[in-house]
Protein backbone atom coordinates (compact mmCIF):
# COMPACT_ATOMS: atom_id res chain seq x y z
CA UNK A 1 0.00 0.00 0.00
CA UNK A 2 1.41 2.95 -0.58
CA UNK A 3 1.52 5.34 1.80
CA UNK A 4 2.42 8.95 0.90
CA UNK A 5 -0.97 10.16 -0.68
CA UNK A 6 -4.20 7.79 -0.93
CA UNK A 7 -5.55 7.76 -4.20
CA UNK A 8 -8.88 9.18 -3.01
CA UNK A 9 -7.30 12.43 -2.16
CA UNK A 10 -5.05 12.54 -5.28
CA UNK A 11 -8.99 12.08 -7.25
CA UNK A 12 -10.40 14.60 -5.42
CA UNK A 13 -7.44 17.01 -6.15
CA UNK A 14 -7.23 16.29 -10.07
CA UNK A 15 -11.14 16.51 -10.20
CA UNK A 16 -10.85 19.90 -8.77
CA UNK A 17 -7.83 21.55 -9.84
CA UNK A 18 -8.01 20.31 -13.06
CA UNK A 19 -11.24 21.94 -14.33
CA UNK A 20 -10.44 25.07 -12.46
CA UNK A 21 -7.04 25.10 -15.11
CA UNK A 22 -8.50 24.80 -18.58
CA UNK A 23 -10.90 27.24 -17.39
CA UNK A 24 -8.29 29.69 -16.36
CA UNK A 25 -6.93 28.86 -19.83
CA UNK A 26 -9.88 30.05 -21.62
CA UNK A 27 -10.17 32.88 -19.85
CA UNK A 28 -6.85 33.69 -20.72
CA UNK A 29 -7.52 33.27 -24.69
CA UNK A 30 -10.68 35.28 -24.76
CA UNK A 31 -8.74 37.93 -22.03
CA UNK A 32 -6.17 38.29 -24.85
CA UNK A 33 -8.34 38.36 -28.07
CA UNK A 34 -10.44 41.25 -25.92
CA UNK A 35 -7.27 43.04 -25.44
CA UNK A 36 -5.70 42.87 -28.99
CA UNK A 37 -9.18 43.80 -30.32
CA UNK A 38 -8.91 47.18 -27.44
CA UNK A 39 -5.64 48.07 -28.03
CA UNK A 40 -6.01 47.97 -31.99
CA UNK A 41 -8.93 50.17 -31.38
CA UNK A 42 -7.16 52.75 -29.42
CA UNK A 43 -3.91 53.00 -31.81
CA UNK A 44 -6.12 52.84 -34.90
CA UNK A 45 -7.43 56.24 -34.51
CA UNK A 46 -4.06 57.92 -34.62
CA UNK A 47 -3.27 56.09 -37.57
CA UNK A 48 -5.91 57.39 -39.33
CA UNK A 49 -5.00 60.86 -38.10
CA UNK A 50 -1.85 60.55 -39.38
CA UNK A 51 -3.08 59.68 -42.50
CA UNK A 52 -5.26 62.76 -42.70
CA UNK A 53 -2.50 64.88 -41.64
CA UNK A 54 -0.38 63.24 -44.47
CA UNK A 55 -2.89 64.32 -46.86
CA UNK A 56 -2.89 67.71 -45.45
CA UNK A 57 0.49 68.28 -47.48
CA UNK A 58 -0.66 67.02 -50.61
CA UNK A 59 -0.79 70.13 -53.09
CA UNK A 60 -2.04 70.75 -56.61
CA UNK A 61 0.45 71.77 -59.65
CA UNK A 62 -2.34 72.52 -61.96
CA UNK A 63 -3.92 68.74 -63.30
CA UNK A 64 -0.71 67.05 -61.03
CA UNK A 65 -0.95 66.13 -57.86
CA UNK A 66 2.52 66.11 -55.81
CA UNK A 67 3.33 65.12 -52.18
CA UNK A 68 5.22 68.48 -50.27
CA UNK A 69 6.06 66.42 -46.83
CA UNK A 70 9.74 67.82 -45.75
CA UNK A 71 11.58 65.33 -43.93
CA UNK A 72 11.27 67.50 -40.35
CA UNK A 73 7.42 67.50 -41.09
CA UNK A 74 7.71 63.85 -41.85
CA UNK A 75 9.78 63.15 -38.88
CA UNK A 76 7.41 65.12 -36.63
CA UNK A 77 4.61 62.62 -38.01
CA UNK A 78 5.92 59.69 -38.44
CA UNK A 79 8.44 59.08 -35.47
CA UNK A 80 7.27 56.61 -32.78
CA UNK A 81 9.25 55.96 -29.19
CA UNK A 82 8.08 52.18 -29.61
CA UNK A 83 7.25 51.36 -33.49
CA UNK A 84 8.57 52.15 -36.87
CA UNK A 85 5.94 54.09 -38.80
CA UNK A 86 5.39 53.87 -42.69
CA UNK A 87 3.57 55.95 -45.05
CA UNK A 88 2.54 55.89 -49.04
CA UNK A 89 0.41 57.96 -51.26
CA UNK A 90 -0.86 57.30 -54.33
CA UNK A 91 -2.98 59.73 -57.36
CA UNK A 92 -6.13 58.08 -58.25
CA UNK A 93 -4.77 57.34 -61.39
CA UNK A 94 -1.78 54.66 -59.98
CA UNK A 95 1.17 57.09 -59.67
CA UNK A 96 2.89 57.04 -56.83
CA UNK A 97 2.56 60.33 -55.41
CA UNK A 98 5.75 59.45 -52.29
CA UNK A 99 6.20 57.17 -49.43
CA UNK A 100 7.22 53.64 -49.23
CA UNK A 101 6.47 51.41 -51.87
CA UNK A 102 7.68 48.13 -50.14
CA UNK A 103 4.08 49.02 -48.61
CA UNK A 104 1.65 46.72 -50.46
CA UNK A 105 -1.19 48.31 -52.16
CA UNK A 106 -4.10 48.04 -50.09
CA UNK A 107 -7.82 47.47 -51.66
CA UNK A 108 -9.60 50.28 -52.70
CA UNK A 109 -12.00 51.67 -50.65
CA UNK A 110 -15.07 54.06 -50.97
CA UNK A 111 -13.74 58.11 -51.24
CA UNK A 112 -14.38 59.91 -47.70
CA UNK A 113 -16.04 56.09 -46.74
CA UNK A 114 -14.60 54.05 -43.45
CA UNK A 115 -11.25 53.56 -43.76
CA UNK A 116 -9.96 49.59 -43.76
CA UNK A 117 -7.46 48.26 -41.81
CA UNK A 118 -5.42 45.32 -42.03
CA UNK A 119 -2.44 43.02 -40.84
CA UNK A 120 0.29 43.08 -43.07
CA UNK A 121 4.31 42.49 -43.62
CA UNK A 122 6.44 45.19 -44.77
CA UNK A 123 10.37 45.14 -44.66
CA UNK A 124 9.84 41.17 -42.92
CA UNK A 125 7.93 43.10 -39.81
CA UNK A 126 4.36 42.23 -38.90
CA UNK A 127 2.47 45.69 -39.11
CA UNK A 128 -1.28 47.40 -39.03
CA UNK A 129 -2.09 49.27 -42.14
CA UNK A 130 -4.55 51.29 -42.95
CA UNK A 131 -6.21 52.62 -46.37
CA UNK A 132 -8.53 55.53 -46.27
CA UNK A 133 -9.18 57.35 -49.67
CA UNK A 134 -9.47 61.07 -49.31
CA UNK A 135 -9.93 64.21 -51.55
CA UNK A 136 -6.87 66.95 -51.95
CA UNK A 137 -7.95 69.93 -49.87
CA UNK A 138 -10.70 68.41 -48.29
CA UNK A 139 -12.78 70.05 -50.99
CA UNK A 140 -15.80 68.29 -52.77
CA UNK A 141 -15.06 67.80 -56.53
CA UNK A 142 -11.34 67.54 -55.86
CA UNK A 143 -9.37 64.83 -57.09
CA UNK A 144 -8.86 61.62 -54.78
CA UNK A 145 -5.52 60.09 -53.42
CA UNK A 146 -5.16 56.87 -51.38
CA UNK A 147 -3.19 57.70 -48.51
CA UNK A 148 -1.80 54.53 -46.24
CA UNK A 149 0.05 54.05 -43.13
CA UNK A 150 1.29 51.22 -41.18
CA UNK A 151 3.32 50.75 -38.17
CA UNK A 152 4.83 47.90 -36.49
CA UNK A 153 2.99 46.18 -33.82
CA UNK A 154 5.55 46.35 -30.42
CA UNK A 155 2.98 48.99 -28.66
CA UNK A 156 -0.22 47.17 -29.21
CA UNK A 157 1.35 43.72 -28.30
CA UNK A 158 2.61 45.49 -25.03
CA UNK A 159 -1.06 46.98 -24.71
CA UNK A 160 -2.36 43.90 -24.89
CA UNK A 161 -0.04 41.87 -22.62
CA UNK A 162 -0.86 44.03 -20.18
CA UNK A 163 -4.07 43.67 -20.21
CA UNK A 164 -4.21 40.54 -20.36
CA UNK A 165 -1.92 40.20 -17.45
CA UNK A 166 -4.44 42.64 -15.50
CA UNK A 167 -7.02 40.15 -15.84
CA UNK A 168 -5.44 36.57 -15.64
CA UNK A 169 -2.72 37.55 -13.25
CA UNK A 170 -5.47 38.10 -9.97
CA UNK A 171 -6.81 35.13 -11.58
CA UNK A 172 -4.18 33.21 -11.13
CA UNK A 173 -3.93 34.12 -7.52
CA UNK A 174 -7.00 33.24 -6.66
CA UNK A 175 -6.29 29.73 -8.35
CA UNK A 176 -3.66 29.21 -6.55
CA UNK A 177 -4.94 30.21 -3.48
CA UNK A 178 -7.89 28.15 -4.19
CA UNK A 179 -5.68 24.98 -4.94
CA UNK A 180 -3.93 25.37 -1.28
CA UNK A 181 -7.55 25.77 -0.01
CA UNK A 182 -8.72 22.54 -2.03
CA UNK A 183 -5.74 20.30 -0.83
CA UNK A 184 -5.92 21.91 2.66
CA UNK A 185 -9.39 20.62 2.61
CA UNK A 186 -9.18 17.46 1.19
CA UNK A 187 -6.17 16.47 3.43
CA UNK A 188 -8.10 17.68 6.96
CA UNK A 189 -11.38 15.77 5.11
CA UNK A 190 -9.21 12.87 4.85
CA UNK A 191 -7.34 12.38 7.72
CA UNK A 192 -9.91 10.36 9.21
CA UNK A 193 -9.21 7.81 6.83
CA UNK A 194 -5.71 8.25 7.38
CA UNK A 195 -5.94 7.44 11.06
CA UNK A 196 -8.19 4.83 10.05
CA UNK A 197 -5.80 3.18 8.14
CA UNK A 198 -2.86 3.16 10.95
CA UNK A 199 -4.91 1.80 13.23
CA UNK A 200 -5.56 -1.17 11.17
CA UNK A 201 -1.53 -1.43 10.26
CA UNK A 202 -0.40 -0.75 13.32
CA UNK A 203 -2.34 -3.85 15.17
CA UNK A 204 -1.34 -7.11 15.42
CA UNK A 205 -2.22 -10.14 13.41
CA UNK A 206 -3.63 -11.50 16.43
CA UNK A 207 -5.81 -8.84 17.75
CA UNK A 208 -9.23 -9.31 16.10
CA UNK A 209 -10.91 -6.65 18.53
CA UNK A 210 -13.42 -4.60 17.24
CA UNK A 211 -11.80 -1.05 15.18
CA UNK A 212 -12.87 1.40 17.09
CA UNK A 213 -15.79 3.54 15.27
CA UNK A 214 -16.15 6.71 16.69
CA UNK A 215 -14.98 9.31 14.34
CA UNK A 216 -15.12 7.39 11.65
CA UNK A 217 -16.71 9.35 8.71
CA UNK A 218 -20.50 8.42 8.07
CA UNK A 219 -19.74 7.30 4.18
CA UNK A 220 -17.00 4.43 5.29
CA UNK A 221 -18.99 3.67 8.70
CA UNK A 222 -21.29 0.74 6.73
CA UNK A 223 -17.14 -0.36 5.69
CA UNK A 224 -15.42 -0.63 8.47
CA UNK A 225 -18.78 -1.97 10.70
CA UNK A 226 -18.75 -4.74 8.19
CA UNK A 227 -14.84 -5.38 8.37
CA UNK A 228 -15.68 -6.40 12.33
CA UNK A 229 -18.39 -8.39 11.34
CA UNK A 230 -15.91 -9.94 9.61
CA UNK A 231 -13.24 -9.89 12.36
CA UNK A 232 -15.61 -11.27 14.82
CA UNK A 233 -16.30 -14.09 12.22
CA UNK A 234 -12.53 -14.87 11.94
CA UNK A 235 -12.13 -14.64 16.14
CA UNK A 236 -14.75 -17.32 16.46
CA UNK A 237 -13.51 -19.27 13.76
CA UNK A 238 -9.93 -19.01 15.45
CA UNK A 239 -11.94 -19.84 18.92
CA UNK A 240 -13.34 -22.70 17.07
CA UNK A 241 -10.04 -24.01 15.80
CA UNK A 242 -7.82 -23.93 18.80
CA UNK A 243 -10.43 -25.41 21.00
CA UNK A 244 -10.56 -28.32 17.91
CA UNK A 245 -6.76 -28.52 17.83
CA UNK A 246 -6.30 -28.59 22.05
CA UNK A 247 -9.44 -31.62 21.90
CA UNK A 248 -7.75 -33.60 19.38
CA UNK A 249 -4.87 -33.40 20.77
CA UNK A 250 -6.01 -34.66 24.09
CA UNK A 251 -8.35 -37.33 22.35
CA UNK A 252 -5.17 -38.65 20.68
CA UNK A 253 -2.56 -38.73 23.73
CA UNK A 254 -4.85 -41.34 25.30
CA UNK A 255 -4.85 -43.96 22.81
CA UNK A 256 -1.03 -43.62 21.04
CA UNK A 257 -0.04 -43.65 25.12
CA UNK A 258 -1.66 -46.69 25.18
CA UNK A 259 -0.05 -48.18 22.19
CA UNK A 260 2.70 -47.49 23.19
CA UNK A 261 2.39 -49.45 26.56
CA UNK A 262 1.18 -52.39 24.48
CA UNK A 263 4.42 -51.99 22.29
CA UNK A 264 6.78 -52.26 25.36
CA UNK A 265 4.65 -55.12 26.55
CA UNK A 266 5.10 -57.22 23.22
CA UNK A 267 8.78 -56.26 22.76
CA UNK A 268 9.04 -58.30 26.25
CA UNK A 269 7.57 -61.03 25.15
CA UNK A 270 9.61 -64.11 24.20
CA UNK A 271 6.87 -66.39 23.41
CA UNK A 272 6.25 -66.21 19.51
CA UNK A 273 2.05 -67.24 20.03
CA UNK A 274 2.31 -63.99 22.60
CA UNK A 275 4.09 -62.29 20.49
CA UNK A 276 1.26 -63.06 17.71
CA UNK A 277 -1.58 -61.80 20.26
CA UNK A 278 0.19 -58.62 21.22
CA UNK A 279 0.49 -58.11 17.69
CA UNK A 280 -3.43 -58.82 16.65
CA UNK A 281 -4.14 -56.40 20.10
CA UNK A 282 -1.92 -53.84 18.51
CA UNK A 283 -4.28 -53.94 15.27
CA UNK A 284 -7.26 -53.26 16.59
CA UNK A 285 -5.92 -50.23 18.57
CA UNK A 286 -4.30 -48.90 15.69
CA UNK A 287 -7.51 -49.21 13.68
CA UNK A 288 -9.40 -47.48 16.67
CA UNK A 289 -6.82 -44.56 16.55
CA UNK A 290 -6.94 -44.44 12.65
CA UNK A 291 -10.49 -44.33 13.14
CA UNK A 292 -10.73 -41.47 15.84
CA UNK A 293 -7.80 -39.67 13.05
CA UNK A 294 -10.62 -39.91 10.10
CA UNK A 295 -13.53 -38.80 12.40
CA UNK A 296 -11.06 -35.78 13.32
CA UNK A 297 -10.50 -35.25 9.81
CA UNK A 298 -14.09 -35.52 9.09
CA UNK A 299 -15.25 -32.50 11.43
CA UNK A 300 -12.70 -30.21 10.57
CA UNK A 301 -13.78 -30.90 6.96
CA UNK A 302 -17.01 -30.23 8.21
CA UNK A 303 -16.66 -27.12 10.51
CA UNK A 304 -18.13 -23.62 10.13
CA UNK A 305 -15.66 -22.06 7.50
CA UNK A 306 -16.13 -24.88 4.96
CA UNK A 307 -19.37 -23.68 3.53
CA UNK A 308 -17.29 -22.78 0.32
CA UNK A 309 -16.49 -26.54 0.04
CA UNK A 310 -19.45 -28.04 -0.31
CA UNK A 311 -21.14 -28.72 -3.69
CA UNK A 312 -24.54 -28.98 -3.28
CA UNK A 313 -26.16 -30.43 -6.06
CA UNK A 314 -30.22 -31.99 -6.17
CA UNK A 315 -30.05 -35.50 -5.44
CA UNK A 316 -32.80 -38.21 -4.72
CA UNK A 317 -32.69 -38.84 -1.26
CA UNK A 318 -34.80 -41.85 -1.08
CA UNK A 319 -32.68 -43.27 -3.99
CA UNK A 320 -29.40 -42.51 -2.06
CA UNK A 321 -30.91 -43.39 0.89
CA UNK A 322 -31.46 -47.04 0.10
CA UNK A 323 -28.02 -46.97 -2.00
CA UNK A 324 -26.00 -46.31 1.05
CA UNK A 325 -28.19 -48.45 3.33
CA UNK A 326 -26.93 -51.51 1.44
CA UNK A 327 -23.61 -51.22 2.10
CA UNK A 328 -24.89 -51.65 5.65
CA UNK A 329 -26.21 -55.06 5.07
CA UNK A 330 -22.63 -57.02 5.47
CA UNK A 331 -22.51 -55.42 8.58
CA UNK A 332 -26.10 -55.69 9.92
CA UNK A 333 -25.90 -59.29 9.23
CA UNK A 334 -22.78 -59.85 11.32
CA UNK A 335 -24.30 -58.58 14.56
CA UNK A 336 -28.04 -60.51 13.56
CA UNK A 337 -29.55 -57.29 13.02
CA UNK A 338 -32.70 -56.27 11.15
CA UNK A 339 -31.69 -53.21 8.58
CA UNK A 340 -35.11 -52.28 6.70
CA UNK A 341 -35.43 -49.31 4.66
CA UNK A 342 -38.90 -47.56 3.62
CA UNK A 343 -39.08 -45.26 1.14
CA UNK A 344 -41.82 -43.66 -1.33
CA UNK A 345 -42.30 -43.98 -4.78
CA UNK A 346 -41.42 -40.44 -6.43
CA UNK A 347 -37.93 -38.99 -6.04
CA UNK A 348 -37.03 -36.59 -2.91
CA UNK A 349 -35.17 -34.10 -4.68
CA UNK A 350 -33.02 -32.37 -2.13
CA UNK A 351 -29.70 -30.22 -2.73
CA UNK A 352 -27.25 -31.83 -1.00
CA UNK A 353 -23.53 -32.56 -1.27
CA UNK A 354 -23.03 -36.33 -1.95
CA UNK A 355 -19.73 -37.26 -0.26
CA UNK A 356 -20.90 -35.25 3.47
CA UNK A 357 -24.76 -36.87 3.01
CA UNK A 358 -23.27 -40.24 2.56
CA UNK A 359 -20.92 -39.60 5.74
CA UNK A 360 -23.88 -38.46 7.65
CA UNK A 361 -26.07 -41.36 6.56
CA UNK A 362 -22.89 -43.55 7.66
CA UNK A 363 -22.71 -42.66 10.87
CA UNK A 364 -26.56 -42.57 11.91
CA UNK A 365 -26.66 -46.17 10.55
CA UNK A 366 -23.33 -47.04 12.65
CA UNK A 367 -24.86 -45.87 15.73
CA UNK A 368 -27.86 -47.66 15.47
CA UNK A 369 -26.40 -50.94 14.06
CA UNK A 370 -23.40 -50.44 16.95
CA UNK A 371 -25.58 -49.72 19.95
CA UNK A 372 -28.49 -51.73 19.55
CA UNK A 373 -28.87 -54.96 20.66
CA UNK A 374 -27.87 -58.12 18.60
CA UNK A 375 -31.02 -59.31 16.99
CA UNK A 376 -32.79 -55.88 16.91
CA UNK A 377 -34.25 -54.02 14.06
CA UNK A 378 -32.92 -51.05 12.37
CA UNK A 379 -35.21 -49.35 9.96
CA UNK A 380 -34.11 -46.30 7.49
CA UNK A 381 -37.05 -44.28 5.74
CA UNK A 382 -37.66 -41.49 3.77
CA UNK A 383 -40.77 -39.43 3.44
CA UNK A 384 -42.22 -35.78 3.80
CA UNK A 385 -43.14 -34.29 6.23
CA UNK A 386 -46.70 -32.50 6.89
CA UNK A 387 -44.93 -29.18 5.78
CA UNK A 388 -43.73 -30.79 2.36
CA UNK A 389 -40.05 -30.75 3.29
CA UNK A 390 -38.36 -34.23 2.74
CA UNK A 391 -36.97 -36.07 5.68
CA UNK A 392 -34.83 -39.00 6.38
CA UNK A 393 -35.20 -40.61 9.68
CA UNK A 394 -32.72 -43.64 11.19
CA UNK A 395 -34.63 -45.54 13.95
CA UNK A 396 -33.69 -48.22 15.97
CA UNK A 397 -35.37 -50.56 18.77
CA UNK A 398 -31.79 -50.43 21.48
CA UNK A 399 -31.54 -48.79 24.80
CA UNK A 400 -33.50 -45.13 24.58
CA UNK A 401 -30.96 -42.53 25.37
CA UNK A 402 -32.11 -40.50 28.11
CA UNK A 403 -34.33 -37.05 27.87
CA UNK A 404 -30.99 -35.42 29.58
CA UNK A 405 -28.43 -36.71 27.39
CA UNK A 406 -30.28 -35.90 24.02
CA UNK A 407 -28.96 -32.26 23.29
CA UNK A 408 -25.39 -33.58 24.79
CA UNK A 409 -24.70 -36.64 22.47
CA UNK A 410 -24.57 -33.97 19.70
CA UNK A 411 -21.37 -32.66 21.28
CA UNK A 412 -18.43 -33.31 20.14
CA UNK A 413 -16.49 -36.36 21.95
CA UNK A 414 -19.34 -36.66 24.48
CA UNK A 415 -20.22 -40.40 24.36
CA UNK A 416 -23.17 -41.98 27.34
CA UNK A 417 -21.48 -43.30 30.39
CA UNK A 418 -21.36 -47.23 30.18
CA UNK A 419 -21.21 -47.04 26.02
CA UNK A 420 -18.71 -50.70 25.97
CA UNK A 421 -18.44 -49.82 22.19
CA UNK A 422 -15.62 -48.57 20.38
CA UNK A 423 -15.95 -45.02 19.47
CA UNK A 424 -14.90 -41.44 19.22
CA UNK A 425 -17.72 -39.24 20.08
CA UNK A 426 -17.80 -37.42 17.25
CA UNK A 427 -19.89 -39.04 15.11
CA UNK A 428 -22.51 -36.88 15.96
CA UNK A 429 -20.96 -34.06 15.88
CA UNK A 430 -19.66 -34.74 12.37
CA UNK A 431 -23.61 -35.19 11.41
CA UNK A 432 -24.97 -32.07 12.87
CA UNK A 433 -22.17 -29.87 11.17
CA UNK A 434 -23.15 -31.77 7.65
CA UNK A 435 -27.04 -30.74 8.59
CA UNK A 436 -25.79 -27.53 9.12
CA UNK A 437 -23.92 -27.13 6.15
CA UNK A 438 -27.22 -28.34 4.05
CA UNK A 439 -29.59 -26.10 6.11
CA UNK A 440 -30.98 -29.31 7.39
CA UNK A 441 -32.30 -29.47 11.18
CA UNK A 442 -31.69 -33.02 12.78
CA UNK A 443 -33.71 -34.56 16.07
CA UNK A 444 -33.81 -37.06 17.97
CA UNK A 445 -37.12 -38.26 19.02
CA UNK A 446 -38.38 -40.63 21.65
CA UNK A 447 -39.89 -43.34 19.78
CA UNK A 448 -43.51 -43.81 19.70
CA UNK A 449 -43.94 -47.65 21.78
CA UNK A 450 -41.17 -46.13 24.28
CA UNK A 451 -38.35 -47.99 22.87
CA UNK A 452 -35.59 -47.96 20.78
CA UNK A 453 -34.45 -44.01 19.13
CA UNK A 454 -35.01 -42.10 15.82
CA UNK A 455 -32.90 -39.75 14.54
CA UNK A 456 -34.69 -37.42 12.17
CA UNK A 457 -33.22 -35.46 9.62
CA UNK A 458 -35.34 -32.87 7.25
CA UNK A 459 -34.09 -31.05 4.63
CA UNK A 460 -35.58 -28.27 2.56
CA UNK A 461 -36.80 -29.91 -0.96
CA UNK A 462 -34.49 -28.76 -3.40
CA UNK A 463 -35.24 -25.24 -5.53
CA UNK A 464 -37.57 -26.14 -8.18
CA UNK A 465 -38.11 -29.49 -7.76
CA UNK A 466 -42.03 -30.55 -8.20
CA UNK A 467 -44.87 -30.17 -6.15
CA UNK A 468 -44.91 -32.10 -2.93
CA UNK A 469 -47.50 -34.54 -2.44
CA UNK A 470 -48.08 -36.80 0.60
CA UNK A 471 -47.61 -40.03 -0.94
CA UNK A 472 -48.60 -42.99 1.69
CA UNK A 473 -45.87 -45.53 2.10
CA UNK A 474 -46.64 -48.17 -0.47
CA UNK A 475 -46.20 -51.88 0.56
CA UNK A 476 -43.90 -52.55 -2.27
CA UNK A 477 -41.91 -49.43 -0.76
CA UNK A 478 -40.71 -51.30 2.61
CA UNK A 479 -38.43 -54.00 1.82
CA UNK A 480 -35.93 -55.76 3.97
CA UNK A 481 -32.58 -55.35 3.09
N1 LIG B 1 -28.64 -45.04 18.08
C1 LIG B 1 -28.09 -44.88 19.28
N2 LIG B 1 -28.52 -45.63 20.33
C2 LIG B 1 -27.99 -45.46 21.55
N3 LIG B 1 -27.01 -44.60 21.83
C3 LIG B 1 -26.53 -43.85 20.83
C4 LIG B 1 -27.04 -43.93 19.51
N4 LIG B 1 -26.39 -43.06 18.76
C5 LIG B 1 -25.50 -42.44 19.55
N5 LIG B 1 -25.57 -42.91 20.80
C6 LIG B 1 -24.77 -42.47 21.95
O1 LIG B 1 -24.23 -41.21 21.64
C7 LIG B 1 -22.82 -41.25 21.75
C8 LIG B 1 -22.20 -40.35 20.71
O2 LIG B 1 -22.33 -40.91 19.42
P1 LIG B 1 -21.34 -40.50 18.32
O3 LIG B 1 -21.27 -39.02 18.34
O4 LIG B 1 -21.73 -41.13 17.05
O5 LIG B 1 -19.95 -41.01 18.80
P2 LIG B 1 -19.39 -42.49 18.86
O6 LIG B 1 -20.33 -43.35 18.09
O7 LIG B 1 -18.05 -42.42 18.26
O8 LIG B 1 -19.38 -42.82 20.30
C9 LIG B 1 -22.48 -42.69 21.58
O9 LIG B 1 -21.26 -42.95 22.25
C10 LIG B 1 -23.62 -43.40 22.21
O10 LIG B 1 -23.40 -43.42 23.61
MG1 LIG C 1 -20.96 -42.94 16.16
Amino acid sequence: MRTSEPRLQRKLRAWLLGPLLILLMLDAMAAYWTSQRLANLAYDRALHEIAREIVLHVRRDGARLRLDLSQPAADILLTDAQDRLFYRVDAGDGTVLGGDTALPLGRRVAPGGEPLFSQETVHDQPVRMIVARMRVDNAPGAPLVQVQVAETLNKRNRLALEMVANVVLPQLLLIVMATALVWFGVSRGLEPLQRLRRAVSDRSHLDLSPIDTHDVPGEVRPLVDEVNELMARLGRTFDFQNRFVADAAHQLKTPVSGLKAQIELALRENDPERVRHSLAQLYISADRLSRLVRQLLSLARNEPGALETVQLQPLDLNAFALEVSMDWVPNAIKRNIDLGFEGVEQPLTIDADRDRLREMINNLIDNAIRYSHEGGRVTVRTGHTPEGQCKLAISDDGRSIPVAERARIFERFHRLLGTQEDGSGLGLAIVSEIARLHGASITLEEDVDGVGNTFTVVFRPAAGAGPVRDNPVSESADQPL
